[in-house]
């Protein structure tokens, strides 16, 4: 079990927990198609919105296996939205982990994902005790595939049409890495 101290801080970025009031721009960004596009939800509309926001607000912490965190991703400056991340905790017994992550188009092209999957990462191995932590996305989405990468994430599997997503087959590709990577990269 793990409970962060939140906010988290890094150089340019606090990881806070989601509230009531970041329901307009929830809709907002994650009403867009664009961004949805190799997301499993279509895009939010206003009651998506509402029932997203009412599971955010309560996921900010890891007590059992099955458990998400899910953290607003905020500039330090301006507390300005642009984005959210979170990790899953997948297995108690294997010790594994999930990390997703969302952009804000408005603040794409700058590096606050990686920085702030980077904690993610974080909370998983040095907070949780995970043993690996893994980052699925669709084989057709290399903006994606290349935060794993600066994360310093392997990819291990590529799976042919496993998934049957909004009306079309779909690649996975799996990236993966173990504590004593995450350690050695330290
Ligand atoms: C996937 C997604 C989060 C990537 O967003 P992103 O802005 O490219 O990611 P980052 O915030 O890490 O920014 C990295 C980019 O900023 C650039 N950058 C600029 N300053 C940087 C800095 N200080 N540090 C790191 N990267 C920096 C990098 O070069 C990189 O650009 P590149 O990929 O063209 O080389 C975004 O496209 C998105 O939200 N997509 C829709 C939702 C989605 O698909 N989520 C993933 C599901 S698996």
């Amino acid at each position: 079990m793990f409970v962060p101290d939140l906010p988290i801080r890094t150089d340019r970025l606090l990881l806070r927990a989601f509230t009531a009031g970041d329901l307009a721009v929830l809709r907002d960004y994650r009403g867009r198609p664009e961004v949805t596009r190799f997301l499993y939800h279509e895009p939010y509309d206003d009651a998506a919105a509402r029932a997203a926001i009412d599971r955010l607000v309560r996921r900010t912490a890891l007590r059992a296996p099955g458990d998400v965190l899910n953290l607003a991703v905020t500039l330090a400056d301006t507390g300005e939205f642009v984005g959210d991340v979170l990790l899953s905790w997948i297995s108690g017994e294997h010790r594994q982990g999930e990390i997703g992550y969302v952009a804000h188009p408005d603040h794409t092209g700058r590096g606050y994902v990686t920085e702030a999957a980077r904690e993610m990462l974080r909370v998983g191995f040095e907070g949780l005790g995970l043993h690996r932590i893994v980052g699925r996305l669709d084989a057709r989405n290399t903006a994606s595939a290349r935060v794993l990468e600066r994360l310093g994430m392997r990819r291990e599997a590529h799976l042919r049409e496993n998934e049957f997503v909004k009306g079309e087959w779909a690649d996975e590709v799996v990236y993966a890495l173990l504590v004593r990577e995450w350690r050695a990269a330290a």
